[in-house]
């Protein structure tokens, strides 16, 4: 087994060249979407911050910027992936065994030390919630270094629910609020129908000292954002997860550029003070 600070020296050494890790799990989490638990080959623990994503090869086909989102604290490698072209495609597909390149852990995550004291509100669109999944695992295992938390998650439908078994556990927990709402339901749905805006407008905070994280689509994003600024937070305490095409992932090729920002190396978490000018600046 290679010790993890050499495995963690030789990414930063070569942070082009991918490690060898394989499947070890593969679950079916909603139309689309599959979460892949993964095992290096060298044997070393993954180290990194909730928040940070991992360039993935599907060998033969390509590679593709998916965040981490299991427990930086324990256990293996997961990433959960939504099958939209080739490389996601392949990379759900793989099976138990199967190699797959990891080159990681990239990008500045959550801001979880800035959270410490404070109130988090927690806001996830659909996939969103996977990127997320770290940092709600950190504020559940270091409970006490946290105010209040509280879990606002909307899906397209009850069928797109990720982690569906874990979001019903953290609902049962009395230290953290969960509400989950879906945009469109048959009969059978006894929760929230409506966008995810429409919890926050029934959410009960303090302002001052609250903190937000929030990742889904864009367009969820900006509108999330701007209603927990009508509900008094602050923009530079409302975060969000950024995504654009990527290729290096370290600053190189300008792929991720969002007018003189890079995605790759200065994200994917940005404040929404930051992004909202950029937000209006074609991407490139
Ligand atoms: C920092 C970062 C973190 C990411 N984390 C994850 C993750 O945890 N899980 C995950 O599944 N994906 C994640 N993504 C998105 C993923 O990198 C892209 O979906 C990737 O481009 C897929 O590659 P592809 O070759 O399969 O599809 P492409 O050929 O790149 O795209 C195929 C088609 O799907 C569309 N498309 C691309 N991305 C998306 C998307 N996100 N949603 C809807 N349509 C899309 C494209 O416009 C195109 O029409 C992340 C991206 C970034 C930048
Ligand atoms: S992906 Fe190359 S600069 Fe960001």
């Amino acid at each position: 087994m290679v010790p993890m600070s050499e495995a963690a020296d030789f990414q930063r050494a070569q942070p082009m060249v991918p490690r060898i890790a394989h499947v070890r799990r593969r679950r079916h989490d909603a139309p689309d979407v599959w979460t892949l638990e993964l095992e290096l080959t060298d044997g070393a623990h993954f180290d990194y911050a909730p928040g940070q994503f991992n360039m993935l090869t599907a060998f033969g086909v390509g590679e593709a910027a998916i965040s981490v989102s299991g427990d930086p604290a324990a256990g293996p490698l997961i990433h959960t992936i939504r099958a939209v072209g080739p490389v996601s495609r392949a990379l759900t597909q793989l099976g138990p065994g199967e190699p797959i390149g990891v080159r990681g852990p990239f990008g500045a995550g959550w801001p979880m030390a800035q959270a410490e004291g404070r109130d988090v509100v927690v806001v996830a669109g659909g996939l969103g919630l996977a990127p997320l999944r770290p940092a709600l695992y950190r504020l559940l295992g270091e409970r006490a270094r946290y105010g209040k938390v509280t879990l606002l998650f909307g899906a397209r439908r009850p069928e797109d629910i990720l982690f569906r078994h874990e979001v019903e556990s953290w609902r049962a927990r009395f230290d953290i609020d969960v509400d989950v709402t879906v945009d469109h339901a048959g009969s059978d749905w006894r929760g929230h129908v409506g966008v995810v805006t429409t919890l926050i407008s029934r959410l009960e905070i303090e302002p001052a000292k609250s903190i937000a994280m929030v990742c889904g689509p864009e367009v969820m994003m900006r509108f999330v954002a701007l209603a927990l600024m009508d509900k008094g937070i602050g923009e530079g305490a409302i975060y969000l997860s950024m995504e654009r095409n990527m290729k290096c992932a370290i600053g190189h090729c300008g792929h991720c550029q969002l007018g003189p920002t890079f995605i790759c190396r200065d994200g994917p978490v940005f404040t929404f003070a930051r992004l909202r000018p950029l937000l209006t600046v074609k991407e490139l």
